[in-house]
């Protein structure tokens, strides 16, 4: 439904914006092939918002969508763009999406890409909708978010490779996951893969805290362990620690930094099928003549949440998974 003009709706358009995460071209793919089906045009915008301020679009039919399912990335293209901060640029935007003819706006991204949406469908009136796509699984509204589990399932295979290692050289690794500020992959990788402790940006943990932990495996006979570290603000910090554990205990030891290798490779079936749901349900979102929504998963469901809301702060982690990665590694 055209808001304005209370007529059907006949053009939408797409982007990818933020870091990008394995199965936004699932999302891309749906948005596409269930729009086109129902009658919708399709423009796909590229480099995320840098797309709209330098009019940078692709019209997508049903075989611009071929083979992408499996993809990792992203075959819009995706992007930070610092200038859609500024109201004139926007402005712009809008402008470009309007003599396109579209009437409605899917932002495939996180909580950032949606006070983006938020403020070109307030300021003029373009109806957005979100669909969470990040590896961080850190927005507000939804419990899971496309690209989760591949990083995770990646991370994790990194893990029980160093295990291995680990325990043939009776070494004490730290492993440091993404996550800018908030460690959901930490957690989630460090309870599947046995870590002997989690540290994440919401939880700071002294480092002789740190010690305690790793000198009460060694008394109850353990000769290689595993700490999951989220990178915060500054990745590469684990070097940092590690040299802090040394200090403190003479203990080397080694750093292994997975970093973007967790943004890329080939989505989970969990990620394409969540992806292909969300996409779906985006478009609908729109035919219906709704805004200002986002897609989520609550209960295993696909529901329609607030973008508002989604777009405010991080989601927090479950403290309790740390502690139980704790007892489960005794
Ligand atoms: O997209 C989210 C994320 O991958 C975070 O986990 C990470 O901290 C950040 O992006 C890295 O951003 P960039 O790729 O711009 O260095």
């Amino acid at each position: 439904m055209n808001l304005e003009k209370n007529l059907p709706l006949k053009k939408i358009a797409v982007l990818t914006s933020g870091g990008d995460s394995p199965g936004m071209n699932a999302a891309i793919r749906s948005v596409v092939r269930s729009g086109v089906t129902q009658g919708l045009e399709v423009l796909g915008i590229n480099h995320g918002y840098l797309g709209l301020l330098k009019k940078m679009s692709t019209p997508l039919q049903l075989r611009s969508v071929s083979n992408i399912l499996q993809r990792g990335g992203t075959i819009l293209k995706a992007g930070r763009c610092l200038d859609f901060l500024q109201e004139d640029h926007r402005k712009a935007a809008a402008q470009f999406l309007k003599t396109a003819g579209v009437e409605g706006l899917i932002v495939i991204g996180g909580d950032g890409s949606y006070r983006g949406a938020l403020a070109l469908g307030k300021e003029h009136q373009i109806p957005v909708v979100g669909v969470p796509g990040t590896i961080d699984n850190d927005i507000h509204g939804t419990e899971m978010t496309i690209g989760f589990d591949t990083a995770v399932n990646t991370a994790l295979e990194a893990i029980d490779r160093i295990r291995d290692t680990a325990a043939s050289l009776d070494r004490l690794f730290i492993v440091e996951v993404m996550g800018r500020e908030s460690g959901h992959i930490a957690v989630e990788v460090g309870l599947a893969g046995g870590a002997e402790a989690i540290l994440i940006p919401e939880n700071p943990i002294p480092v002789e805290e740190i010690v305690q932990q790793i000198q009460r495996g060694i008394q109850r006979g353990k000769t290689s362990s595993i700490l999951v570290a989220a990178e915060g603000q500054k990745p590469g910090r684990t070097y940092d620690l590690a040299e802090q554990i040394r200090k403190k205990s003479g203990f080397e030891a080694k750093v292994c930094i997975l970093g973007h290798i967790q943004r890329g490779g080939s989505p989970t079936a969990t990620d394409r099928n969540l992806a292909s749901r969300m996409g779906a349900a985006a478009v609908q979102v729109l035919l219906q003549g709704k805004a200002n929504l986002m897609i989520s998963q609550q209960s295993h469901q696909i529901v329609m949440s607030s973008l508002e809301v989604a777009s405010k702060g991080k989601r927090a982690v479950d403290k309790d998974l740390i502690k139980l990665a704790q007892v489960l590694a005794n």
